[in-house]
């Protein structure tokens, strides 16, 4: 099989890495890539934005599978335009896609199918805004609709910081995706991600995680993209997953097939736990970036398997071989983020870091410079390991840590600490 990931981040050399293992892969291709994935793959510097160009491409190399790594190609019909042009592929449709790009459309769904998620209401001007915040009262969350990189989405733990997030969207500072808002009621509890494969009917759980994004130890300072993550995650029990299928995943997969709009790729189900009860916060519809390191590293080879039976339609008769282990990740990132950062630092100690089914430094922001690593971002490695407890997973990791020789980097000392 050739197959084409489409993506450059952490996530893409995951999956790359994870694809390249299994015998049916005879040749892959990553688009745009990055200086980790180079060395495991072709790397295609093609506008993955663009549904006619990743076509042209995948028809001159006789792709037979395109993998889509990140939600803007998604949301720009990249995935319908491969499959009009008869090429498999995993990754939902840009109607579909909705479920992330729109966070009406999300609360829409859920209403449609009696999802549990946090009350909310829509606004187009501000004015109605503000009045609906005051009369609410903080804490209160506010979101831009549409996609905004991370950065739509004010949790306000007094009205001032609602009203100024209400003034700061509708005044443009997220182009449109702040043209329409969205407010909800604050949810507490602890939040934890869960990943099904859909096919459009049936659906397959690959796994939970739970991320860190806050940039300091203890879960303090500014968001970030995620600093780390680990898997399973222990507040998601089998229970509240048998409550999350029945009561969110399988009534959303019904309805979007309803609205003709049938899902087909991977839904990451971002949930808030109280008092053993889930509700959903959001869904993406690609994987979360660390979680999915987290996730290759423990499905491996057949996770290739699993996402060809998802773009076939094959679902209902596939299955994961779990073994009993733990992975988790941790993110090196350029000093200054989530702020500003350099980029070029050089990175040295990788060469001698192991590469095996426990242990992987998969790059996220590196390019290649006479013959040298260097950062070129903001997150920049994700040292990756698995282990037999989540404790073992963990000092591999840091062993790992300590052995890059990067003084321009930083990572938290403290992923996993919520389940160890
Ligand atoms: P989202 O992009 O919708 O996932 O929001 C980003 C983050 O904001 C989530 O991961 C939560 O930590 C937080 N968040 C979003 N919505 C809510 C809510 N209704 N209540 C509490 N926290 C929320
Ligand atoms: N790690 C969070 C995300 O990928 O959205």
């Amino acid at each position: 099989m050739n197959i084409l990931v489409l993506g450059s981040g952490g996530r893409e050399h995951s999956l790359a890495w994870a694809i390249k293992q299994n015998p049916k892969c005879d040749r892959l291709i990553v688009a745009p890539g990055n200086a980790g994935i180079a060395m495991l793959a072709e790397c295609a510097d093609i506008d993955i934005l663009d549904g006619a160009a990743v076509v042209g491409f995948a028809e001159e190399n006789a792709i037979d599978f395109v993998v889509i790594g990140p939600e803007a190609p998604l949301a720009a019909g990249v995935a319908d335009a491969l499959r009009a042009a008869g090429i498999l592929t995993f990754g939902p449709s840009a109607a579909a896609a909705k479920l992330e790009a729109s966070k009406a459309f999300t609360k829409e769904i859920c209403d449609a199918c009696g999802a549990p998620t946090a009350a909310w209401a829509r606004f187009t001007d501000a004015a109605p805004a503000l009045d609906y915040v005051r009369k609410m009262g903080a804490p209160i969350v506010v979101k831009a609709d549409g996609l905004a990189a991370g950065k739509g989405v004010v949790v306000a733990m007094t009205l001032a910081e609602a009203e100024a997030a209400i003034s700061d969207m509708f005044g443009g500072s997220l182009g449109a995706a702040g043209t329409e808002v969205v407010i909800e009621e604050f949810m507490a509890g602890e939040e934890a991600s869960f990943f099904v494969l859909c096919d459009g009917a049936s659906v397959l759980p690959v796994g939970t995680a739970q991320d860190h994004k806050r940039v300091g130890d203890g879960d303090t300072g500014p968001n970030t993209g995620g600093m780390g993550a680990y898997s399973p995650a222990p507040v998601l029990t089998d229970a509240i997953v048998e409550q999350v299928l029945a009561e969110i995943v399988r009534p959303t997969v019904a309805e979007m097939a309803r609205r003709g709009a049938p899902y087909q790729g991977v839904l990451y189900v971002g949930l808030m736990i109280e008092h053993g009860h889930a509700r959903l916060v959001e869904y993406n519809v690609r994987f979360g970036d660390p979680e999915c390191q987290v996730l290759m590293m423990r499905l491996g080879a057949q996770a290739l398997d699993l996402l060809q039976a998802c773009a076939e339609g094959r679902l209902a008769g596939a299955r994961v071989n779990w073994a009993e282990d733990h992975a988790l990740s941790v993110v090196m990132a350029a000093k200054g983020y989530p702020g500003g950062y350099a980029k070029g630092s050089v990175i040295g100690g990788l060469d001698a870091l192991p590469e095996d089914s426990f242990n992987m430094v998969f790059h996220a922001g590196t390019a290649a410079r006479e013959g040298q690593i260097v950062a070129n971002g903001g997150r920049v490695l994700n040292v990756t390991t698995r282990g037999a407890s989540l404790a073992e997973a963990r000092t591999r990791a840091y062993a790992m840590v300590d052995a890059i020789d990067w003084p321009e980097g930083f990572c938290r000392r403290d992923i996993g600490w919520r389940a160890l």
